[in-house]
């Protein structure tokens, strides 16, 4: 019997949605998702009225999806002009650095003056709509003014999060034919540095770049960085003479506002393209219900904006709801392992979004310094990216929210735009470790491996069958690889490439990736490309990476290497196998461990069969299942013989 909580009645009985306004607009939303749709867009402004709501096909070749397409909107105008006339001073970001003496405040109506006259200097140096840029920035407010400025003049930006090296973001510069590239002269992260100015140099010296025009640089740590004259710009520079007024460009609702790349099991990072009507108006709408946000709350999701998350719930959601929210450029355990409760009481947090890796690296230290400080103002708690444990579900509900606030526990995906799967805080008992029931308009099923789909509890891989108007809608300049990700596998369907169960209440768990995609401290990555930057190394002569249970990471990297003839494995050779990864793809995809092998376990037509790989990751030798289609059996042996004590 899985464990259930009350939602209490003090919250519930003020909540937006309660368990029979779920139940009635739920059934709206699937039995006339056009009436439901028609009259939910309506949540955010629109230049020109929409008459068409949705057209959809999924069934491949011909994959398409619009909705809202004779519309037109600006989503920087959703997140700023329309809350002018009642919310000019009300502020709309806090932001705290990483160092904690750091603080900066902008008011809507500040935010608003400073995104026109960025908007304007972009279009000073020739920027226009439709026009991609890269935006590779710490956390600072300069991150969300660089975005919504792209956004005021229907230009796409492709934010790069700055946690990849110089390399991962040429990649993406080339792939996204960016025009120009947004940075700043250095960040901090726990009080060191990072070279954001040299690591943009150093991606723009890849000689295949050949679109990008300018560099516009952030000053913040204020020291000196190298200099392209002609091609750098200081940002404080270019606007200093500029104009505050910067009418919102009109764009058509299915024109794209960003695209954001994201790891699939195969090949380099997929280029995921949103637009613009469908994806402001689920981002408002998920964000009201399902964080319940009330007028003048502090909201704080501490994702980066380079991932998804950061885009929906640190930007567009947020601020179209006029929101009150905090930017925060640091991590969770500097100066010391209390910063987020320390955060959370001075600002009077009421929302608090976070990972549950952030929790499970809290948690260690106990509970003191958490209740060290007042959490008397937090509401609602929400995780995201990866699934949370019932143990630090408890943790977070009991020692943070001190039994008053729900947890909604929100599964999605960088495709998905917005929230697909939580709890509805009101509406919902809370069970640690699920996510609960679909948002409304959201169709979820479970397919078994012949794609039949189940019914009642059981447990399969995740499919979507009807469009939501946050879908993204293609792989950028590869529609192909869009409809064969997702389309081809299951016929009609939207295949998520994750795993769920459902219980006998309708509840559904996420047992995690069904594909080859590993979520290290929430960060996604793909094997394939991890794999494929180790195989370049001139001593590896081929790699195989799997994830194994970790326990803060939720996942680690562990890495298998058949070196080059002629090379012999050292201590020294792992540190420079590490330090390779980390720089050609960034911190984030450094294996924890690394194993050597003389081969890999293959199948006779040549495939590695990562199953075994998997076991012998997570120290489980003695359970490796079948081996017997392997083409040469003794691999295996060698495998165990020489796996990592740990
Ligand atoms: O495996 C799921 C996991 O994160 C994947 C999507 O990663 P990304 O595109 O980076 O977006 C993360 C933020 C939305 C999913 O396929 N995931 C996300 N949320 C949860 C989750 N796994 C379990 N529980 C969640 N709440």
């Amino acid at each position: 019997m899985n464990k259930k909580y009350k939602v209490p009645s003090s919250f519930a009985n003020k909540a937006w949605v309660d368990k029979r306004k779920y139940d009635e607009l739920y059934a709206w939303s699937i039995e006339d998702p056009i009436g439901f749709w028609k009259e939910h867009g309506q949540c955010i402004d629109w230049i020109r009225p929409y008459s068409k709501i949705m057209d959809y096909s999924f069934v491949p070749p011909n994959v398409y999806i619009k909705w809202y397409e004779d519309g037109a909107l600006n989503a920087c105008a959703n997140c700023l002009d329309r809350h002018l006339d009642t919310r000019r001073n009300q502020i709309a970001i806090y932001w705290e650095g990483d160092n904690p003496k750091e603080k900066r405040t902008l008011t809507y109506g500040e935010l608003f003056r400073e995104v026109s006259k960025f908007a304007n200097g972009l279009k000073k140096i020739g920027i226009k709509k439709g026009d991609r840029v890269a935006i590779y920035l710490p956390m600072i407010p300069e991150a969300v003014v660089s975005m919504l400025a792209c956004a005021r003049l229907g230009a796409i930006h492709s934010v790069v999060f700055g946690g990849f090296s110089p390399e991962a973001l040429a990649k993406r510069i080339l792939d996204c034919e960016a025009k120009l590239v947004i940075t700043a002269d250095e960040g901090f992260r726990r009080g060191q540095m990072i070279s954001f100015k040299q690591n943009t140099d150093k991606a723009l010296s890849d000689k295949e770049i050949k679109t990008v025009e300018n560099v516009i640089v952030i000053k913040h740590s204020r020291n000196n960085v190298p200099w392209e004259r002609g091609r750098d710009f200081w940002y404080h520079e270019l606007i200093c003479d500029v104009s505050e007024d910067c009418p919102p460009e009109a764009v058509n609702a299915e024109d794209p506002l960003f695209i954001l790349y994201t790891s699939g099991s195969t090949g380099t990072p997929k280029g995921v393209l949103h637009t613009t009507g469908g994806y402001m108006v689920y981002s408002a709408l998920t964000f009201k219900y399902i964080f319940d946000y009330k007028e003048e709350e502090i909201y704080w999701c501490t994702a980066d904006i380079g991932w998804i998350t950061g885009h929906t719930y640190g930007v567009y959601g947020p601020l179209a709801a006029g929101a009150t929210t905090l930017l925060f450029e640091g991590v969770p355990d500097y100066p010391d392992v209390s910063r987020y409760w320390q955060i959370v009481e001075s600002y009077k947090v009421n929302i608090l979004y976070t990972a549950p890796t952030a929790l499970r690296s809290l948690m260690r230290y106990g509970s003191e310094p958490v209740t060290r400080y007042n959490r008397s103002s937090l509401r609602l708690l929400g995780t995201v990216g990866e699934p949370i444990d019932p143990t630090s579900w408890e943790w977070y509900y009991r020692v943070v929210g001190e039994e008053r606030c729900p947890i909604v526990d929100t599964w999605w995906q960088t495709e998905t735009g917005g929230i697909v799967l939580s709890p509805l805080p009101g509406a919902m008992d809370l069970k640690p470790g699920s996510v609960a029931k679909p948002f409304f308009g959201i169709k979820a099923g479970l397919i078994d491996k012949n794609c039949d789909l189940l019914e009642g509890p059981g447990e399969g891989s995740l499919v979507l069958s009807t469009s939501w108007p946050g879908q993204m809608r293609t792989v950028y300049r590869n529609h192909q690889r869009f409809v064969e990700t997702y389309f081809s596998r299951c016929h009609g369907t939207f295949f998520t490439d994750d795993g769920a169960r459902r219980d006998e209440d309708g509840d559904y768990w996420i047992t995690g990736r069904v594909d080859d995609v590993i979520k290290i401290s929430g960060h996604r990555l793909g094997t394939a490309e991890i794999e494929s930057v180790m195989t370049a190394h001139p001593k590896v002569s081929e790699s195989a990476v799997v994830a194994f249970p970790h326990k803060i990471k939720g996942s680690g990297i562990y890495l298998f290497i058949v070196l080059a003839e002629g090379e012999k494995p050292s201590n020294q050779l792992t540190k420079d196998l590490k330090q390779w990864a980390r720089q050609k793809i960034g911190p984030i995809a450094a294996p924890d461990f690394i194993q050597w092998t003389e081969g890999l376990p293959k199948t006779r037509s040549g495939k590695v069969m990562r199953r075994i790989l998997r076991q012998i990751a997570a120290n489980q030798p003695n359970d490796l299942g079948d081996t017997s289609t392997l083409s040469d059996p003794d691999v295996v042996e060698d495998l165990i013989k020489h796996r990592l004590n740990r």
